[in-house]
């Protein structure tokens, strides 16, 4: 049986994609430097699956960097000997902070871009040619009319959202060069992703101050701060704060699996993806429903508008739906409930 590597599959939405895949009986490599997540989460991905001693072959981890050719060498080696050859990657590592990429963008073009770049190479050699990718709506900027399809403006606001536009053009002119026509490629554009596995064993583990609204509440619900401070009341939106569209990670982690298996039982193609639920949801509502949910007090404070934040950004994902016999099953209790409940098991994460 051939396996799937999935890069940065100790984060966040990695640990969650392991559960999808290995619910399916993949068998899975993940590679993963640990530079922001811990090893400890793919013990809880294991502990999902009640896996015993002798059952643990389903999941093999490498740790070390993307941009080690030598190292991700090894990797593609060490599955053929292990006689399971990697059949195609996800992935995921890179650096994350849309903030972070405006104080050091060397950093972010580094991992995102230089990563990308070795990694392909390395699947080039080992004629290993089906990628899924994770964008980013950040790819898509200021200046759109929502909902976002995937033919919008391409127009990021941060050296971040700059990198996954790279990518992607990068991915696009591999498989335009591609004679033999092997590349089969996804890009998925992922818009909000919020909650956790059900089970509260994994979930989102933001090693300093969280930037994104989520983890905060959640932070706020626990104690650690006192309140939320809300990003604008003045946006031209429902209720004059920002609306997203917030996604359950157990669905963006679906989303994948459908993505791989779309590509391996189809033509070679390359496919851009919104996957969101289509669905805007304000700041507000967002903390009235966790309230709710979870029977507790969100106190808040309106503050400025956050530099480089957008009014609305919601997914047209009816190509994703129509595509990859996938939709989003969950709503946004089950974000909230679930994301709760990891961090009241977790409250200091791993
Ligand atoms: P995360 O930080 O939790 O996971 C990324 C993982 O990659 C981490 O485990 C990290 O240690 C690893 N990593 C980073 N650089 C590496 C390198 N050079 N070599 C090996 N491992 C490396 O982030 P996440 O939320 O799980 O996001 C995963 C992907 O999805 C990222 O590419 C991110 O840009 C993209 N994305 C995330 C969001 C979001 O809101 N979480 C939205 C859009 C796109
Ligand atoms: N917000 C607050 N207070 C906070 C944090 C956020 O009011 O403490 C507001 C923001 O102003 C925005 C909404 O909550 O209106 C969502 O903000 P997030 O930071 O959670 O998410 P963003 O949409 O700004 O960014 C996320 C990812 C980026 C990605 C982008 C588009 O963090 O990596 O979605 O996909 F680029």
């Amino acid at each position: 049986m051939r396996s799937i590597l999935l890069t940065g599959g100790n984060g966040y939405i990695g640990t969650h994609t392991c559960v999808s895949f290995l619910k399916k009986n993949y068998k899975i490599i993940v590679l993963d430097s640990n530079v922001n997540s811990s090893p400890i989460s793919l013990k809880r991905v294991k502990e999902i699956f009640k896996l015993r001693k002798n059952s643990q072959e389903n999941i093999i981890f490498e740790k070390g960097d993307i941009r080690n050719e030598i190292f991700l060498r090894n990797v593609f080696i060490n599955a053929i000997k292990r006689n399971s050859p990697i059949k195609a990657v996800v992935h995921f590592a890179g650096l994350k902070s849309v903030k972070d990429s405006v104080i050091d963008p060397l950093s972010y073009w580094d991992s995102n871009l230089f990563g990308a770049l070795c990694l392909l190479k390395v699947m080039n050699k080992y004629k290993c040619k089906t990628i899924v990718f994770s964008s980013s709506a950040a790819i898509y900027g200021k200046n759109i009319k929502n909902p976002i399809e995937e033919i919008s403006l391409i127009k990021p606001i941060s050296p971040y959202g700059d990198t996954k536009v790279a990518v992607e053009k990068i991915l696009e002119n591999l498989f335009l060069s591609d004679t033999k026509h092997e590349w089969r490629i996804a890009n998925l554009r992922y818009f909000n992703p919020i909650g956790a596995h059900h089970t509260g064993l994994i979930g989102e583990n933001p090693y300093d101050v969280p930037s994104n609204i989520f983890p905060y509440i959640c932070g706020v619900a626990i104690g650690k701060y006192k309140k939320l401070n809300i990003f604008g009341n003045d946006w031209p939106t429902k209720d004059g704060t920002g609306v997203r569209d917030y996604i359950h990670v157990m669905d963006l982690a679906d989303s994948h699996l459908s993505a791989m298996e779309f590509l391996l039982n189809n033509e070679p193609q390359i496919i851009n993806l919104n996957i969101g639920t289509g669905i805007g949801t304000s700041v507000l509502e967002l903390v009235k429903i966790f309230e709710k949910v979870n029977n507790c007090i969100i106190p808040f404070d309106f503050y400025d508008r956050r530099l480089g934040d957008v009014a609305q950004l919601i997914a047209n994902n009816k190509n994703a739906i129509y595509k990859l016999n996938w939709k989003p099953k969950k709503s946004l209790e089950d974000m909230c409930r679930d994301g709760w409940k990891w961090k009241k098991l977790n409250p200091n994460g791993y």
